[in-house]
């Protein structure tokens, strides 16, 4: 996988700025026109991935198949292995979080399962479906919440409808329906700069509900804030997740973080079997029901846990 490579699939334009081009690559394009139809654009998208599968002519999957499936995938750069032979799946409605050190390539991976550079090998099934190197069915949150500072919260939350071709009026209507369920009611006349951090953070999540997709990729969204902030947006968070029924697989350094809200903790190291490459240690399942989740960093669960994921990740626990 090279820039080159990235750029010839299309997913941004040639020579453009990493910001520009994070902008135009983090955006999914089809799920958005599913949006476009429907009267609310998440619930669009969920009916609109039901239809695409069932338009394709294949099988409905068993409730308890899979939603993503990552099979044997490997990424380099410039040549030089950075990920390899990773697999993983997350069930509907379940969400993983995926601990390593900075570096071992996260986002690399993240990149790839949302289908913006091809794979060297492997394959990413969405609903059974192979998307490998096709951007659009998987939402996805960059590291960065790249808000549009010249544009207000309004048009920076529905750019993915406007993106999609909904005319304006109706992309803001669409949009600010959602404003106060992600507790930003009264925001959407103001410019990013004039939100607080974890407002932009909601911004940002709420901007990549609307692209419509039912499976999210969340690069360390809530990375910025500070410690009180970052718990109560994870409680929260966990209650969107419920609540729309959301599957995501989710980046974090902090294994507090990860506990926290993980169904399952994957743990991304370099191994030498893999000749220096990462790959997925280890996994740790969190078997504590979303209900119990507010209270289990102070029990001794969760140190156990916790202890269990920096084992894998080579702390001396
Ligand atoms: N565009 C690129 N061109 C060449 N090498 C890259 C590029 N992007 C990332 N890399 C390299 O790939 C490796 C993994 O980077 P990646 O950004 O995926 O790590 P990460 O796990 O997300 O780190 P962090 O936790 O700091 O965000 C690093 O060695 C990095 O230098
Ligand atoms: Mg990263």
């Amino acid at each position: 996988m090279t820039q080159a490579t990235e750029r010839e699939r299309g997913s941004a334009p040639a020579g453009a700025p990493d910001a520009a081009r994070e902008r135009a690559t983090a955006l999914p394009l089809a799920p958005m026109a599913e949006a476009a139809s429907g009267p609310s654009a998440a619930g669009a998208a969920v009916s609109g991935a039901s239809r695409a599968h069932g338009s394709s002519g294949a099988a409905r999957p068993a409730p308890d198949a899979p939603k993503l499936e990552v099979q044997g995938l490997s990424l380099s750069w410039d040549g030089r292995p950075v990920v390899a032979d990773v697999s993983l799946e997350v069930r509907p409605g379940r969400l993983a979080c995926l601990v390593g050190r900075s570096g071992t390539g996260k986002t690399t991976l993240f990149h790839a399962i949302a289908g913006l550079t091809a794979p060297d090998a492997g394959r990413i099934l969405l609903d059974g479906r192979d998307v490998t190197g096709r951007p659009g069915s998987i939402g996805y949150m960059l590291q960065k919440d790249l808000l549009l500072p010249e544009h207000r919260v309004l048009d920076n939350v529905a750019l993915p409808l406007r993106l999609a071709g909904v005319p304006k009026a109706r992309a803001r209507s669409q949009a600010q329906e959602r404003f106060a369920e992600f507790g930003l009611a009264g925001t959407e006349r103001l410019y990013p700069s004039q939100l607080s951090g974890g407002m932009r953070q909601r911004a940002a999540l709420l901007r990549t509900s609307l692209s419509g997709a039912d499976t999210l990729l969340l690069d360390e969204p809530f990375s910025a804030l500070d410690a009180l902030t970052r718990a109560d947006l994870r409680q929260w968070f966990l209650g969107q997740v419920e609540r729309l029924g959301l599957t995501g697989l989710l980046v974090t350094h902090d294994v507090d973080e990860a506990v926290a809200l993980a169904d399952e903790v994957l743990v991304l190291a370099p191994s030498r079997a893999a000749g220096g490459a990462a790959t997925i240690v280890g996994r740790v399942a969190v078997d504590v029901p979303r209900a119990d989740r507010a209270g289990l960093m102070l029990t001794e669960k969760a140190l156990h846990l916790k202890a269990a994921v920096l084992r894998l990740l080579g702390e001396d626990w």
